[in-house]
């Protein structure tokens, strides 16, 4: 070959490379609902930012036939590229070579990638969608699993690690994902399971789909494996690009602050409006959520799984925040097992990247009852206040109603240093509710009371109690609350909180590294 024709060899092997396992398998792919592996990410990132490596990679096995077929690229592409002028790496599982099933040499070329990200400090992307791991190369298949799973613990806390599920992930493969910070799944096309539904069927004579075992829907309302349902691979890619916008490179950076048009200090009237003045009553803490942060932008993070705790992305005067909220509107904003961990999860991922947290306290405290305590509430419950405890990241705190018993003191309290610890007049900041209060102080005076003066009686005992206790001025007497605000003014009052601990710091002392109570 001249100088010439290597050039065009080099152009033909590219376009070969491009068309993975062949355009009768694209086509198989697109009549499923799915972009190809290449697709995807020429719409994860910005035009013309992609550069690929390893595109001449092939497999090395010659088990059951394989050594016969090899495609360029073997069934993975990787490389890097910008999201808004910044730059990731990515990997992106192609389906039409092998089902996307995993070989050595596949897990090399996402290892690389994987190292590359960690040197360099930048977000790593991975699109699954893959049969597993690849029957033909036997213990290396395993082996390359465990490559990446070591890699995504290491890269734990230090990179951003972003995982979107756009087919099937199925046995040890979903392990990844799982390591990883952030959980995508494309609805109706995709499915995460440790076992499939033909090995539920012989092991436990169950009988259930794949959609049932293992969508979507189970995993952004059931198991919580999932923080996002994207309806398509459309609003899932959009989601990856969104959650990046909010994250800074690495743990050693921080968010980028973007510009804020909506004014810092606008007033929300309606706030002041909305604790009903009955405290059985719920009311919407999306309303307030929405009404405080920068252009009602909320990027909800499980909007469907324990949906008595909010947690989610929000700015406030372009300053990524990470919001936890307790939702009144669900469960009475009550803490339980899943609520704990699905909050205590998000706490430590804002810590791990330099993202403050705001925390919008409406608590009546944990839920009762033998399922809960039978399920470990102890430990799920401690598993937040450890997050919120071991976290150094700046931390304000607003109480606007309830903040009742172990619930107060996990949910951002003072003495976890929480650095700016706010509080409604409406808030009730104490050991318990007045009803609970005055059945434990008064019971044995009640019992001896005639029926028609023990109604009477306990109004009254509930009334002074609440005068006394349910009320945010016995905490801020003792500046466990540094202020009592006027709801409307909470962006503002939010904002200049953020502004002025922005700076702040503490440490945790030298360890191996912590002992949550996982
Ligand atoms: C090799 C595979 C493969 C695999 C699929 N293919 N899975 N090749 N190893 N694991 C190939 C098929 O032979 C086929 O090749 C092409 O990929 C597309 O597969 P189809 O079956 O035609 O596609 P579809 O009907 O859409 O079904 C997709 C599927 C099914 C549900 C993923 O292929 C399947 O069940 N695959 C096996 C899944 C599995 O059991 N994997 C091992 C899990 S254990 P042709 O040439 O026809 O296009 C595991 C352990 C990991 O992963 C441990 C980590 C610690």
């Amino acid at each position: 070959m001249n100088n010439q024709e290597k050039i065009q060899d080099l152009i033909q092997k590219r376009q070969e490379a491009a068309l993975g396992g062949g355009e009768k398998r694209i086509e198989a792919q697109h009549q499923k609902g799915k972009y190809t592996a290449r697709e995807r990410i020429h719409m994860i990132l910005d035009d013309g930012s992609f550069e690929e490596f390893d595109m001449f990679v092939q497999h090395r096995s010659h088990n059951l036939g394989i050594e016969k077929e090899h495609y360029l690229g073997d069934g993975v592409i990787t490389g890097h590229g910008t999201i808004d002028g910044r730059i990731v790496f990515i990997y992106s599982q192609d389906f039409t070579v092998f089902g996307g099933s995993l070989s050595e040499t596949f897990a090399q070329k996402i290892c690389k990638v994987m190292d590359m990200a960690m040197k360099v400090g930048a977000p790593i992307i991975g699109i699954n969608d893959s049969g597993g791991a690849r029957i033909q190369e036997g213990v290396n298949s395993l082996a390359g699993y465990a490559e990446i799973f070591q890699r995504n613990i290491m890269a734990s806390g230090v990179i951003p690690q972003i995982s979107a599920i756009f087919g099937p992930c199925a046995g040890g493969a979903v392990y990844s994902p799982a390591l990883t910070d952030v959980v995508i799944m494309s609805n109706n096309t995709s499915y995460m399971f440790v076992t499939g539904p033909k090995v539920v069927k012989t092991v436990t004579g169950e009988q259930i789909d794949t959609e049932e075992l293992g969508g979507a829907s189970v995993h952004a309302t059931k198991s919580g494996v999932a923080h996002f349902r994207a309806d398509d691979e459309d609003e899932g890619i959009m989601l990856i690009r969104k959650c990046l916008e909010y994250m800074p490179q690495n743990n050693l950076e921080e968010p980028i602050q973007t510009v804020c048009d909506d004014p810092i200090d606008r007033l929300e009237d309606t706030l002041n409006e909305i604790i009903p003045e009955n405290p059985m009553e719920a009311y919407d803490m999306k309303d307030v959520i929405y009404s405080i942060v920068d252009s009602q932008e909320l990027l909800e993070f499980q909007r469907h799984y324990a949906k008595n705790i909010i947690t989610g992305f929000a700015k406030f005067d372009g300053m990524p925040v990470g919001v936890v909220a307790n939702q009144p509107n669900y469960l009475a904003g009550v803490l339980d097992i899943n609520a704990s961990r699905k909050a205590a999860r998000f706490v430590r991922m804002c810590d791990a990247f330099n993202i403050p947290i705001l925390t919008l306290v409406d608590v009546p405290g944990f839920m009762p009852g033998s399922r809960q305590e039978h399920g470990g509430i102890i430990t799920h419950g401690a598993k937040l206040l450890f997050a919120y405890g071991e976290a150094t990241v700046p931390k304000v705190t607003v109480t606007l109603r309830k903040s009742y018993g172990g619930a107060h003191d996990v949910m951002s309290s003072k003495q976890l240093r929480g650095d700016l610890n706010y509080a409604w007049p409406t808030a009730e900041i104490a050991v318990m509710g007045p009803k609970g209060a005055v059945e434990v102080l008064e019971s044995r005076h009640i019992n001896a009371l005639p029926p028609e003066e023990a109604a009477e009686y306990i109004r009254k005992k509930e009334q002074e109690y609440t005068e006394k206790f349910a009320n945010p001025y016995e905490a801020a007497k003792f500046g466990y609350i540094d202020d009592v605000i006027e709801p409307r003014n909470t962006r503002f009052r939010v904002i200049r909180a953020f502004k002025t601990i922005a700076g702040k710091k503490d440490t945790n002392p030298p360890k191996k590294h912590c002992n949550i109570p996982l």
